[in-house]
């Protein structure tokens, strides 16, 4: 007998020690997600596990706004956010009175990374007349600096309200998403200068070459890509906008611009269609992720089960920045529910 194989329990038999483990590894979190009256809310770029656990347990999985809203209005006493760090900060924003896990806090983002408080207040001051529109991926001190947060399935509705307004906009801090946005909708828009280290490494030659190869594929495209890769695309749009076309369009052959985790959740919106990652750096090139985000990785059955058998890895936020980080939360929130009945109206007339 290998030396590794588990030997006790019913399950144990003919089955490879990994498979047994994760399979007492997934009860025992089952177990302890009611014992803590917890719900699990993961994002659709974490592992298939993570999501399909989400699912079985009657938690959800999402992009990051509607993990926000999903956390919001559910009545658990703790959210275990399985995700990177901003979506665990942007629970405990809106549920002070939660207890909010996260399976690793290390998670970062490199959005979030690239937008440090001390230089964006000041980039802030040196535009007075600007409004402050942040995306979600920024830490809550960012946050409470902004009079708007918005997500990527918001952000261009929210410049044409704005425009319309006769407000000029500071954005941060992705720059393909701002520079995608501010060409769209023609809006005065200052940017920072971030950028997501995943959809960065996608490359706009090798992915006409590949749309070459499949002329029948329709290419969806995360509006944090490059804009030479965005403008390749027959559509662009947010993670969940990207798994709705998956599974309306008439193709049945896509090329996806975004982090390859989001395959689990459209192939499951749209059983038998075919999907291929668009090219990235690859390796021996500069990829640093292959279309998947290290951060995200970090979020895994194990440090799930350890954070919340331990309740560790807990968020905190000093108490004045969520106060203020609130304010434009929801008014993401707000903005997002009332552009959602209008759509819903116009369906129905
Ligand atoms: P969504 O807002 O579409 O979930 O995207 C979050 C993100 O981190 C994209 O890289
Ligand atoms: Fe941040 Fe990019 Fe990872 Fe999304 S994929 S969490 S934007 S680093």
């Amino acid at each position: 007998m290998k030396k590794n194989v588990a030997v006790t329990g019913p399950l144990s038999v003919g089955r490879p020690a990994s498979e047994w483990d994760r399979a007492q590894r997934i009860r025992r979190i089952k177990k302890l997600l009611k014992e803590e009256d917890a719900v699990l809310v993961a994002h659709y770029y974490t592992d298939a596990d993570l999501q399909a656990l989400a699912e079985e347990t009657g938690g959800y999985v999402s992009d990051s706004l509607d993990m926000a809203r999903f956390g919001h209005e559910h009545p658990a006493q703790t959210l275990v956010v399985a995700g990177v760090r901003f979506m665990g900060e942007t629970a405990k924003i809106l549920n002070p009175e939660k207890r909010v896990l996260m399976p690793n806090l290390e998670a970062t983002c490199s959005l979030d990374e690239s937008c440090p408080v001390t230089e964006f207040s000041a980039f802030c001051d040196a535009h007075p007349d600007r409004t402050v529109v942040v995306y979600a991926n920024t830490s809550a001190a960012v946050k409470a600096r902004a009079d708007w947060v918005v997500t990527s399935s918001i952000a261009l509705r929210l410049a044409h309200y704005l425009k319309r307004r006769g407000e000029k906009i500071l954005w941060a801090p992705d720059r393909h998403l701002g520079d995608y946005v501010r060409r769209e909708s023609g809006a005065d828009m200052v940017l920072w200068q971030g950028s997501c280290i995943v959809h960065d490494e996608f490359r706009a030659q090798a992915l006409l070459e590949l749309k070459k190869r499949y002329p029948d594929a329709d290419v969806l495209v995360h509006p944090e890509s490059p804009a030479a890769v965005v403008e390749l695309a027959d559509m662009v749009g947010s993670t969940s906008a990207m798994i709705e076309a998956a599974r309306t369009r008439a193709t049945q052959r896509f090329i996806v611009a975004t982090d390859n985790g989001i395959l689990y959740k459209m192939r499951q919106a749209a059983p038998g269609k075919e999907f291929l990652e668009a090219p990235t750096g690859g390796h021996g090139a500069t990829c640093k992720s292959c279309a998947h985000c290290p951060w995200m990785a970090m979020n895994s059955l194990a440090s799930l089960e350890e954070g919340l058998a331990a309740g560790r890895h807990e968020i905190h936020i000093e108490e004045g920045i969520r106060k203020r980080a609130l304010e434009p939360v929801l008014r993401m929130l707000d903005f997002a529910a009332a552009e959602r009945t209008a759509v819903m109206g116009l369906g129905n007339a």
